[in-house]
């Protein structure tokens, strides 16, 4: 299955269970002459790598191995893949293959981006959130101690190929964590996709999750279509992340990202949808995504307000009133705890 991202600079993302086999006669047919730097993280290098190195037969190649997990996204790291490929004598018409997760993908397309001003390259992500999140927008980063993806560009690669049997290794945990995001996508933008995630039941090893995956992606596709680069419209993508981030935050990281939206948009269910609140939570347990935690009201209102997505004592967030749509609203702190507060009859 194909599809196609047409923006400024279009590329197609292949989605299929094997679609990693097609990667050699790929990259002989665009590639023939490029030496290609293979990026991953020992995690999936690991598990991965027979299977990976195979369609780099014929080719000079290279590989450099980040330490898996979120530390990794560092200046440190970027700086010593840029010397790295300086050291090695990678050209501008050489060639970089972010293979891992939305770790990987982040920094390797900032690097891409930045060695030699831009080099090609491709990302086969390995995680169902950057299958379904990072493989369309183009957005790169590395974080600073001041924050989370503080320092990136916006760069889009040549191409991208999603093989689901990749994702058939993930920890439910980290593979929940990805469904979190399609339950957003299906939130405001997609009724059908919400009624087949409540009927079914989708796991790693769910046959059709190819399909579920071009849903999410076809969402995505055209909101930064409508704005590339997230001035405006494409803020609808942050759906339940406003309360999330800062959940995910006051966790000290300790809740994934996705289980915190999850909880982020449990929130906002209950204030604007209170009739679906019930059948929510239900999805949400079935697919590992409830906690019963709770964080102070003042706590998480701080955090909320100096989220980037906040202007002075106004912040934005997104509203779905009729499942399937959305919108934005700019609302006042004391809204915002109005909202918040409103959770605690589900405690
Ligand atoms: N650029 C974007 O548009 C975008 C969108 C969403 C998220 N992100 C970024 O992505 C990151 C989160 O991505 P993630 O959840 O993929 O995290 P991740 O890359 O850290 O992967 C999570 C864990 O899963 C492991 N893993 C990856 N693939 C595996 C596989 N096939 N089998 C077994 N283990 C595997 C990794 O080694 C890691 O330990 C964050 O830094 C976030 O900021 C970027």
């Amino acid at each position: 299955m194909k599809l196609r991202v047409d923006l400024d600079k279009p590329y197609d993302i292949e989605i299929n269970a094997g679609s990693i086999n097609c990667l050699n006669r790929y990259l002989k047919e665009n590639y023939k002459n490029s030496k290609i730097l293979l990026v991953s993280d020992d995690l999936v290098f690991n598990i991965h790598k027979e299977k990976i190195l195979k369609e780099l037969d014929g080719f000079f190649y290279k590989t450099y191995i980040l330490k898996n997990g979120e530390s990794s996204k560092n200046t440190e790291n970027l700086i010593e893949m840029l010397e790295f490929a300086a050291k090695n004598e990678y050209r501008r018409s050489d060639l970089v293959l972010a293979f891992g997760g939305g770790v990987v993908g982040d920094i390797t397309g900032l690097f891409s981006n930045l060695y030699l001003r831009g080099l090609d390259f491709i990302a086969i992500p390995t995680t169902f959130l950057s299958a379904i999140d990072s493989s369309v927008g183009g957005k790169t980063a590395v974080n600073l101690k001041e924050g989370k993806n503080l320092c990136g560009t916006f760069y889009q690669p040549k191409k991208v190929f999603i093989d689901t049997d990749f994702l058939k290794t993930l920890s439910d945990y980290t593979f929940n964590d990805g469904l979190a995001e399609a339950i957003k996508y299906a939130m405001i933008r997609d009724k059908s996709l919400l009624k087949k995630l409540m009927q079914e039941k989708i796991d790693k090893n769910y046959e059709n999750l190819p399909l579920v995956i071009k849903s999410c992606l076809d969402i995505k596709r055209e909101v930064v279509r409508e704005d590339e680069k997230d001035l405006g419209i494409r803020q609808i993508l942050n759906y339940g992340h406003t309360f999330g981030h800062a959940i995910e935050k006051k966790s000290n990281f300790k809740i994934g990202h996705g289980h915190a939206v999850a909880l982020g948009m449990l929130i906002m269910v209950k204030y604007f949808n209170e009739d679906f609140y019930n059948d929510f939570l239900k999805l949400l347990e079935k697919y590992g995504l409830y906690d019963n935690i709770d964080f102070n009201t003042e706590e998480i209102l701080k955090l909320c307000m100096v989220d980037k997505k906040s202007r002075k004592d106004r912040i934005t967030i997104i509203a779905v009133k009729e499942i399937g749509s959305c919108e934005l609203i700019e609302i006042g702190l004391k809204d915002l705890r109005k909202i918040y507060e409103n959770r605690q009859d589900y405690n």
